[in-house]
């Protein structure tokens, strides 16, 4: 690979921008000083340094995201700006939601290039929790709740699989729930004939959202995020 390429996908800056670092002598290859940045090196066995911190090369990256209102969770979208859009230009090779929340759902939403990882998290059978903060139409009553906990029915074959839910306020609940069905959190809600005035996700697997980041804001995932994710599965 292309050394300049390389400090791209290892987000050191733009393409313009590490050419000018490598220009400027602050990139070492294997100790010695580079100052041509289409050199090309091998990205899995060269020891790249730049200002003295040796770069381990990722193939894969993985972007925790605020998602805000009105941006599809999608690559393209014709008519709506999407979650990956939100990124940085150089960031978005490749990247895609895993999973989705609707156009008009907030929070927590995982970007990344790794297939693999993000086929195991959405993989049905292995019942990943996710989190959602819900503002409701009407406040529940306990046999509403239990209703939501124990299992409704959103039209499809089954009920839906044992929820957790708690009473945050005469608007506000919070539902943890182990599937992913389409529209199901405003399914389920509707099943009890309620509505959905807002939904935030605040917790996908073991990742919780990182309530620092404004909505449209994103970070990198921490090592220990990844490992987890990895580890577990999406800690079920
Ligand atoms: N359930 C919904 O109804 N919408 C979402 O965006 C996520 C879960």
């Amino acid at each position: 690979m292309r050394l300049d390429k390389f400090l791209c996908e290892m987000n050191i800056g733009t393409r313009g921008q590490v050419k000018a670092f490598v220009r400027q002598g602050m990139v070492t290859v294997n100790g010695k000083l580079v100052k041509s940045p289409d050199d090309k090196i091998d990205e899995n066995a060269d020891q790249i340094v730049f200002k003295r911190q040796l770069l381990q090369y990722r193939k894969y990256v993985y972007y925790m995201l605020n998602k805000p209102e009105g941006v599809v969770s999608a690559t393209n979208d014709n008519t709506a700006d999407t979650v990956v859009s939100l990124l940085e230009e150089d960031r978005r090779k490749d990247i895609f939601p895993v999973g989705r929340l609707d156009k008009d759902s907030t929070g927590l939403l995982l970007l990344t290039n790794d297939g693999e990882l993000a086929h195991l998290l959405l993989s049905p059978k292995r019942h990943v929790d996710k989190t959602y903060q819900v503002t409701v139409e009407h406040s529940l009553t306990r046999e509403e709740v239990s209703r939501l906990e124990q299992g409704v029915d959103i039209g499809e074959e089954h009920l839906t699989l044992p929820a957790r839910v708690s009473v945050e306020t005469s608007s506000m609940i919070v539902i943890t729930v182990h599937e992913g069905k389409f529209h199901q959190i405003k399914r389920m809600l509707q099943a009890v004939d309620n509505r959905v005035l807002a939904l935030k996700r605040t917790a996908f697997g073991c990742l919780r959202l990182d309530e620092t980041l404004k909505p449209g804001e994103y970070r990198m995932l921490t090592e220990s995020e990844i490992q987890e994710l990895k580890s577990t599965g999406g800690c079920k």
